[in-house]
């Protein structure tokens, strides 16, 4: 443990506990920039990105926070040059390997979310894996969101419920908020509270589109490898301070 994170192995004071998010979802963006930088090549930055995440996941646990979700893999990232895509997906596969074993003993149950058919048969194996041997755990809900893309989320949702239809399993009428969300594949799942981007870009990228309706967003400019407890406090000082409205009066 780095000296910087044993100050923050407690909930800071100046947050209050029953006013914390029970889902936290992150875009983390920004590796690129980060290595770039440092004229590192931009798998150094993915590299370094696992670190950050590694932490904010440990952080979740050490200040009470129920679920994390991450946006690991865009269905557009597909587009980046073939030698970044193949790093990311052995990279995924090999942080998946490595950190099994920590993420057990830290009763973190790991799921994702996404088109999983279409990634590597060998990172499928792992995927498998890893959600198996997690699924009894009852500590940290941890969503990697892999091959996801918030509009194909929709789609395949919409293809399935049509299907039952045409079989006669459901009435179009049937179809209903609660019904569709149990399509999608955060289906049981509590919307995010927060959701925070790094690096500056003030949008959604395709992430959630569904699930982050009434969700809190934080964008701050630091880029992902940097992202550390003390900027995820940052993130939960400016929810503590939002008023949730939804729609109604205060
Ligand atoms: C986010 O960092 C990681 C993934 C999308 C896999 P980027 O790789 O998008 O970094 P920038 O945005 O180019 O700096
Ligand atoms: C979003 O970041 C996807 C992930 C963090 C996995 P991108 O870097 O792909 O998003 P854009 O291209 O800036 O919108
Ligand atoms: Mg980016």
């Amino acid at each position: 443990m780095t000296a910087k994170q044993s100050v923050f192995s407690e909930l800071p004071v100046d947050l209050s506990r029953d006013r914390l998010p029970k889902h936290v979802a992150v875009i983390m963006d920004g590796n690129g920039r980060w290595a770039k930088q440092r004229g590192l090549p931009r798998i150094m930055g993915h590299r370094r990105g696992v670190d950050a995440l590694k932490d904010l996941l440990r952080c979740c646990k050490d200040w009470g926070i129920e679920a994390l979700t991450a946006y690991a893999f865009s269905t557009e990232n597909w587009g980046r040059p073939l030698e970044e895509v193949d790093f990311l997906m052995t990279l995924f596969e090999r942080v998946l390997r490595q950190e099994l074993r920590e993420m057990q003993a830290e009763n973190v149950k790991i799921r994702f979310a996404g088109n999983l058919a279409a990634l590597p048969a060998s990172l499928q194996a792992e995927i498998e894996r890893s959600m198996e041997e997690t699924r009894n755990n009852t500590g940290t809900q941890f969503t990697v969101a892999t091959n996801y893309g918030g509009r194909q989320e929709i789609v395949q949702a919409c293809r399935a419920i049509a299907q039952k239809v045409q079989q006669g399993q459901l009435q179009p009428d049937d179809i209903d908020e609660a019904l569709f969300e149990r399509y999608l594949y955060t289906a049981g799942d509590r919307d995010p509270d927060l959701l925070i981007r790094t690096s500056g870009e003030m949008r959604i990228s395709n992430f959630l589109l569904w699930q982050v309706a009434y969700s809190e967003l934080y964008v701050t400019d630091t880029l992902w490898p940097d992202f550390d407890r003390s900027e995820f406090h940052q993130a939960l000082c400016s929810y503590q301070k939002r008023d949730r409205r939804f729609g109604k009066v205060s």
